[in-house]
């Protein structure tokens, strides 16, 4: 297995690195940074590479979750189904205006308002696996604490009709998809509404699920905070045909509350972050106190493709 460290993230986004370069330390290969094409450009003599997305690892051994989640499974999701979307998706966006974008960018420009294009698919699907392996670890599920947990009884009315909720969802997701919990923001677009601006108490977590590889970066204000696989491929060997089992497993023995917490501080410091912009825009400043426009997260790109 390729260890972690050998790893240099392409991007950062939501808090999740996007796509990785394995980086042999004995290699003579050097990286540099492209503002320009917001990609990890390797330099091998005169000759510059655009960097192509390269599997990233769990951030646990292969074996770590056992018996919840064994080995042979992840060596099938993680090293087959996984490593085949990246493959894929290098191939797709060779020699396209795709080519040396992020992955997040790569998600909604091909997710193209819903006429869908061919890289998205096996562009979501690296995100969303990166995603979820990172939504879990050894000796996780349990309830979360803290702001997270006032959260959840806040929207759901307890943590336990969460957790009914999210089964429900994941259950019921039709064939292949995900299910997630989101941070969801509460706007108005409407550019004459007396009051369009929302209230923190406006903004509310959500359960919700998606078809195939879909995920809410291509939703309008929606974070994502936690997901589950729902595609057979994710529990047949464990689990067969008990989907429920599995699902029920994944709250009480494979969640990392700590994982969805951090990614809720960065949805709301990201909000936060664009509020001000916006706040500043109103005012007429028309541009940020630091000189220069804030740079587009993928939410503000959903916004921007999809209104
Ligand atoms: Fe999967």
């Amino acid at each position: 297995m390729l260890s972690p460290s050998a790893f240099v993230p392409t991007s950062h986004s939501n808090g999740c690195f996007a796509g990785f370069l394995n980086l042999p330390s004995s290699s003579a290969t050097t990286f540099q940074f492209s503002k320009k094409q917001g990609s990890w450009i390797r330099k091998a003599g005169d000759t510059e590479i655009t960097a192509k997305f390269e599997l990233k690892p769990p951030p646990y051994p292969l074996d770590a979750l056992e018996p919840i989640m064994s080995q042979e499974t992840f060596e099938y999701h993680w090293g087959k189904h996984h490593r085949a979307y990246v493959d894929n998706l290098n191939k797709q966006i060779e020699g396209t205006d795709l080519d040396g974008k992020s992955l997040e960018e790569t998600i909604i420009m091909a997710y193209n308002n819903g006429d869908i294009l061919p890289a998205f698919n096996n562009a979501a699907q690296v995100w969303n696996h990166d995603f979820f392996w990172e939504s879990m670890k050894p000796g996780g599920g349990g309830k979360p604490s803290g702001e997270l947990l006032k959260l959840i009884e806040r929207d759901f009315g307890s943590f336990e009709k969460f957790v009914d909720q999210f089964k429900l969802v994941a259950s019921t997701q039709f064939g292949s998809g995900w299910a997630w919990l989101a941070y969801k923001e509460s706007r108005l677009d409407v550019g004459n509404a007396v009051n369009p601006l929302a209230t923190e108490e406006d903004k509310k977590l959500v359960v919700l699920k998606s078809p195939n590889a879909v995920n809410p970066l291509v939703w309008n204000h929606h974070h994502p905070l936690l997901t589950i696989d729902v595609w057979e491929h994710a529990y047949y060997l464990d689990y067969q045909n008990r989907r429920l089992d599995y699902i029920s497993v994944f709250i009480d023995k494979l969640v990392s509350w700590d994982a969805v917490s951090s990614r809720l501080e960065k949805a709301k410091a990201v909000i936060a972050e664009r509020e001000r912009e916006e706040d500043r825009k109103r005012r007429g400043e028309g541009k940020s106190t630091t000189g220069k426009e804030a740079t587009p997260t993928p939410e503000i790109l959903a916004d921007i493709d999809t209104n």
